[in-house]
């Protein structure tokens, strides 16, 4: 039986990387197994969140979870700080891990260089993400490719426990999305498409109206060439409008070039607009029915209580392996 567990962090707008990259692929784990997913607020606060804002952010992101295709009846949908096994197995986990490890990694580097001082979070933040992986004696983590370094320690940092303290933790294996994995900003489609970059035009947010969405979709930057053909290196502004369409539609990239050949940048673009568009209408609907309903506190409250029985469990575990308490 397969576990598949992945988070995501409540922090502002839900982009179109996040939706391709991470959301799109979380339904169609549901029938293949145990399925877990979860709102990492503690992860959110390694930088500094406004209290209320954090709040609106918590019950957004479990409306788009739920939007997007999760079903509660199938799946386990849960908020990290509501159960406290994923504070207790982070304590554990950093004191496996080492200071070098965690000095390594790039989103760490990424987020602290030219800082003057950074939380000690930021620092200790993956041994977090791989006890909130390890509770649930997952096997398979669907993430974005931003997100694999952070797997591989997770899966060194369980090999190391179960050597030092005997076998008590699965290794999972990390499940990348093969089209949609990175998406690129529009306007400087080298970086990826990320929500807190500053120019408004090269990140679609999952809730953009659909003028917003072909309009920036319309000034996307590409090339001079004029042609639609798939070279993430020479043209990676058509590489990626082009990742988008395959990523949403389904569709593979080279019928995809294929069905634009001959065809200008113009009708190439309104074509990927129209898949955007088509496919995220359902889904603002949905989110807008659920983000007040108390249907969602009802989906959040069975989804902490059935978490905590199985986090509490390897908790527990754990705690035996390494001696911690009274072994009773
Ligand atoms: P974040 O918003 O960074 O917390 O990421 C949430 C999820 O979305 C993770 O699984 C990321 O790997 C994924 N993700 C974020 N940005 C992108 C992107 N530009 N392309 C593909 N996946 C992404
Ligand atoms: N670190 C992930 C991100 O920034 C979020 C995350 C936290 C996560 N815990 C996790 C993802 C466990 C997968 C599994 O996107």
């Amino acid at each position: 039986m397969k576990t598949i567990f992945s988070g995501v962090q409540p922090t502002g707008v839900i982009t179109l990387g996040n939706y391709l990259g991470a959301f799109k692929q979380f339904p169609k784990f549901q029938d293949e197994g145990n399925a877990i997913y979860c709102i990492v607020d503690q992860h959110a606060i390694t930088v500094q969140q406004d209290p209320k804002e954090l709040q609106e952010n918590i019950r957004k992101l479990a409306a788009t979870y739920l939007a997007t295709g999760i079903d509660p009846n199938k799946s386990t949908l849960f908020i990290q700080s509501e159960v406290p096994a994923h504070a207790q197995a982070g304590w554990m986990m950093q004191c496996v891990a080492s200071m070098g490890e965690l000095e390594r990694m790039t989103q760490f580097k990424d987020k602290s260089t030219g800082k003057e001082s950074v939380n000690a979070a930021l620092l200790t933040y993956p041994p977090l993400m791989a006890a909130d992986i390890l509770l649930y004696n997952t096997t398979i983590v669907p993430v974005g490719e931003d997100q694999k370094q952070h797997l591989e320690l997770t899966r060194d940092l369980a090999e190391r426990f179960n050597k030092r303290y005997g076998k008590t933790l699965v290794v999972p294996e990390i499940y990348l999305p093969k089209e949609g994995a990175r998406i690129k900003s529009l306007q400087e489609p080298t970086k990826k498409m990320s929500k807190s970059d500053p120019n408004t035009k090269a990140t679609i947010k999952l809730l953009d109206t659909p003028k917003q969405i072909e309009k920036k979709i319309k000034s996307a930057v590409t090339d001079s060439e004029g042609i639609v053909t798939f070279d993430a290196e020479n043209k990676p502004g058509v590489a990626n409008l082009l990742t988008i369409e395959s990523a949403i539609s389904g569709v593979a990239i080279d019928d995809l070039v294929a069905k634009y050949a001959g065809l200008g940048y113009g009708a190439f673009k309104a074509g990927v607009a129209e898949a955007v568009i088509a496919d995220l209408t359902p889904v603002q609907e949905r989110f807008n029915e659920l983000i007040d309903s108390p249907e969602l506190d009802r989906i959040l409250d069975e989804g902490a209580e059935k978490a905590n029985a199985i986090a509490s469990a390897t908790v527990k575990r754990m705690e035996r392996a390494m001696g911690l308490g009274r072994q009773r």
